[in-house]
């Protein structure tokens, strides 16, 4: 073991994840070590704030707090950036990157935005960069796309990616509360951040998507050009409609390609999904993942997508893989695997579409609005009437068939526009995913 030779790692940021990666280090170091046949050394760490107490022991010596000092101190090869957020974690990722270091993170927002600028510093500077944690936190999906299933090209991909909403949604559904209430004490259990926008309203999962993309097709595709809703508006009506109907709701990061155009459709919705579906009875903090190649057909993929021990997971499986790029050579393959597929605007995406909308109950209101469906050329595949809180209104639930985006968005506004509709129509996805 003392012939070893020394690998050093640094890591930027001791928070919930940086304290379950020195966590889970510490703990299995010798196993790590003889898999390895390396001696690995987490030499120094930084954090902001020096007098804040941590879960792990780190001695004095090593903590400081200067994350570029890290980045740059020559003496490390490996530096995890841990920080979050798009700028400092952008600066020291390229500062280590440009001194020709492996950098790992579980950055997201960072590798969706700069994703680009980030793999080219590591392809000229002869570094590495892994970010495995950053999607779908301990389930390994970076590396089944990019090494398990690499003889594929995938039509479909469709997950669960953001463990918030799926917890939400799982608790609206079991205990029959509102979205507002659980999202309350989703905050005080520490499962939703102070500051929600990003989970709820779908741009973390958006983010996730983005890489996914990316990494099956080559082609960066930023959020703003994405369709991407939230789940805020969803009450216990459409709960109950999917409960009847044998659907989950779930919000879904839907990536579709077209393998005869290549044309990619990227959406972030809520949907209704299948019971029969696995991912529909994907629950709680979960995330799942669907991937279809047109070699192996569906795969699916489970597990805890946040919080420190998985996250902590990914994040050494990583360094480990660094390591032993470092010692061995044996990289990973350069990405995109494919070429550019050309991106579809979201309005052209097809599906089938739930509206939910409040009307006066009076009559003549099915009327009008089958008009402005018909105009729309959409057309309506079931009616369904409940009773709606506000007095003197009902509720009413419609489905189409095979539609797209950009008669649907028409049908929307032109039926908010109706006297008799008296609140903005709830849309929701309906997942058509075949076998
Ligand atoms: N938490 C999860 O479950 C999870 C899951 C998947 C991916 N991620 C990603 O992992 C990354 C880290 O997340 P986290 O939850 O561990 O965050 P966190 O708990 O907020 O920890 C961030 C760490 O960075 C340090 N830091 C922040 N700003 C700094 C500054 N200006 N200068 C020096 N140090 C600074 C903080 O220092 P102090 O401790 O002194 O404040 C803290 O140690 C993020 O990119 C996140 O998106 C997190």
């Amino acid at each position: 073991m003392n012939d070893f030779p020394i690998v050093n790692v640094g890591i930027c940021g001791l928070g919930t994840v940086g304290q379950g990666v020195w966590k889970h280090i510490s703990r299995s170091r010798a196993k790590l070590e003889s898999r390895l046949g390396a001696r690995l050394v987490l030499k120094r760490a930084s954090v902001r704030d020096l007098t804040k107490k941590r879960s792990v022991r780190v001695a004095k010596s090593r903590l400081g707090d200067d994350p570029m000092a890290v980045a740059k101190d020559p003496e490390l090869q490996i530096v995890c950036e841990l920080i979050g957020g798009t700028t400092l974690a952008k600066d020291i990722t390229l500062a280590a990157l440009r001194m020709g270091k492996t950098v790992v993170s579980a950055n997201k927002a960072l590798v969706c935005e700069h994703g680009p600028e980030i793999f080219s510093a590591a392809r000229q500077h002869g570094g590495h960069y892994f970010f495995e944690a950053s999607v779908a936190g301990g389930i390994p999906i970076i590396k089944a796309l990019r090494e398990g299933l690499v003889a594929n090209r995938f039509g479909r991909i469709y997950g669960i990616l953001n463990g918030t909403c799926n917890y939400i949604l799982t608790r609206m559904e079991r205990e029959g509360l509102s979205y507002p209430i659980i999202l309350k004490e989703a905050k005080a259990l520490g499962y939703a951040e102070g500051n929600e926008a990003l989970d709820v309203e779908g741009w973390d999962t958006a983010h996730k998507a983005s890489i996914l993309t990316y990494l099956a097709h080559g082609t960066w595709v930023p959020v703003k050009s994405m369709l991407v809703e939230g789940i805020t508006e969803l009450t216990q009506a459409d709960i109950q409609y999917a409960r009847e109907n044998d659907y989950a709701i779930k919000l879904l990061a839907v990536i579709q390609r077209d393998l005869k155009t290549d044309a990619l459709a990227v959406s972030v919705a809520p949907t209704l999904l299948s019971r029969a579906k696995v991912l529909a009875n994907v629950n709680k903090v979960y995330n799942g993942v669907s991937v279809t190649g047109d070699v192996v057909g569906e795969t699916l993929y489970i597990g805890l997508g946040a919080g420190q021990d998985a996250t902590a997971s990914a994040v050494i499986s990583d360094i480990v893989d660094a390591i032993a790029l470092l010692l061995r050579g044996n990289a990973p393959l350069p990405e995109p695997i494919e070429q550019n597929c050309p991106l579809n605007k979201p309005e052209l995406i097809e599906g089938s579409y739930y509206f939910r909308l409040d009307v006066k109950d009076e009559p003549g209101v099915l009327a009008k609005i089958a008009s402005v469906t018909s105009k729309s050329k959409v057309s309506i595949a079931s009616v369904q009437q409940r009773p709606s809180p506000r007095k003197g209104a009902a509720s009413l639930i419609l489905t189409t068939h095979l539609s797209n985006e950009k008669a649907i968005r028409a049908t929307v506004t032109n039926l908010s526009r109706l006297d008799a509709v008296l609140t903005a129509p709830l849309l929701l996805r309906i997942a058509s995913f075949d076998d």
